[in-house]
């Protein structure tokens, strides 16, 4: 009987400076798409695929977080006296039992690798997921629970990938691919972004891990790769070769909501699926965007 995964690490300790001047005061995995904070969508997501445990490495500046997964008491009692169920039950999602949503502490922006390392005590001795809050995916069922459903065959490392512009390479971190079974691929090789001209593929690493725990060993030597950062590319590089490595390619809808177009692109989308509001919105649109 595999090892199952069980533990989520969310890095959210990166300063958000795409989004200035709102993420001064808001953590940018706080930033509405329509109307729930982006964070919660991977929270939702992780869920779905069965994970227990949710551990957020937040930095500075970052305690908004904290409380939306608390329970708000003054507005809870307000929302009871009132009858609003409905208002009631959109926070279900922000709500998990004492203990399940915890929180550590990355005291400097040194880079992903080192914000997961932060996580280490956390997680133990066992294979784990880490989530880019940035990065929406949707699919049926989410990327992380095929992922998960993936790892009871490989039980090695996965890492999400999909296909992104070749002129876009030096963006991502990008995989050198090997034979490809289903969605799996076997993976060679990874560069964190490479110039297109060296870029190995145009398959983009996309926001989804599942790590085995020896990553950590790895990342204890705090080596510094591109910008200076401690990159979680370069420690997983380092298990190829040693563990079974695969990308999982993702086959879904991705919106890169730590850009600014990709981030207003998810809410058109998503607003214009949702059947509440789908109608007054697409007034909205042609209001706009008028066709011919
Ligand atoms: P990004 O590269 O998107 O950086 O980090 P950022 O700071 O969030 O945003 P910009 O580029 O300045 O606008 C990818 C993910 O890694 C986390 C971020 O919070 C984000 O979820 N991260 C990055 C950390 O937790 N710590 C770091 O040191 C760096």
């Amino acid at each position: 009987m595999g090892r199952k995964v069980k533990k989520v690490v969310l890095p959210v300790a990166g300063l958000g400076t795409r989004f200035l001047p709102a993420t001064k005061a808001v953590p940018k995995e706080l930033l509405p798409v329509v109307d729930r904070p982006l964070v919660q969508y991977a929270v939702d997501e992780a869920i779905e695929a069965g994970i227990e445990q949710i551990i957020f490495v937040t930095g500075r500046g970052k305690g908004a977080i904290e409380d939306y997964f608390d329970k708000a008491y003054e507005l809870e009692d307000q929302l009871a006296s009132k009858q609003k169920t409905k208002e009631m039950e959109s926070m279900a999602g922000s709500r998990h039992l004492a203990g399940n949503v915890t929180f550590t502490r990355q005291q400097e922006p040194a880079g992903l690798g080192h914000a997961v390392w932060c996580a280490r005590h956390l997680v133990g001795n066992e294979p784990f997921a880490v989530m880019l809050p940035d990065e929406l995916l949707h699919d049926t069922p989410g990327c992380l629970a095929q992922m998960v459903e993936a790892f009871e065959q490989t039980e090695g490392n996965i890492v999400a990938v999909l296909e992104v512009p070749h002129e876009h390479t030096n963006r991502y971190g990008i995989l050198d691919p090997g034979s490809r079974s289903g969605a799996l691929i076997e993976t060679k090789g990874m560069v964190e972004k490479p110039d297109p001209n060296e870029a190995p593929s145009d398959l983009a690493l996309v926001g989804r891990y599942v790590l085995l725990p020896e990553i950590f060993e790895l990342l204890e030597s705090q080596e510094r790769g591109a910008g200076g950062e401690i990159q979680l590319t370069d420690a997983m590089a380092k298990m190829i070769g040693t563990h079974p490595f695969h990308g999982y390619h993702f086959s879904g809808i991705r919106y890169d909501c730590g850009d600014k177009v990709g981030f207003l692109e998810a809410n058109v989308a998503l607003a214009l699926r949702r059947e509440d509001l789908k109608d007054r919105f697409t007034e909205v649109l042609d209001h706009y965007l008028p066709r011919e």
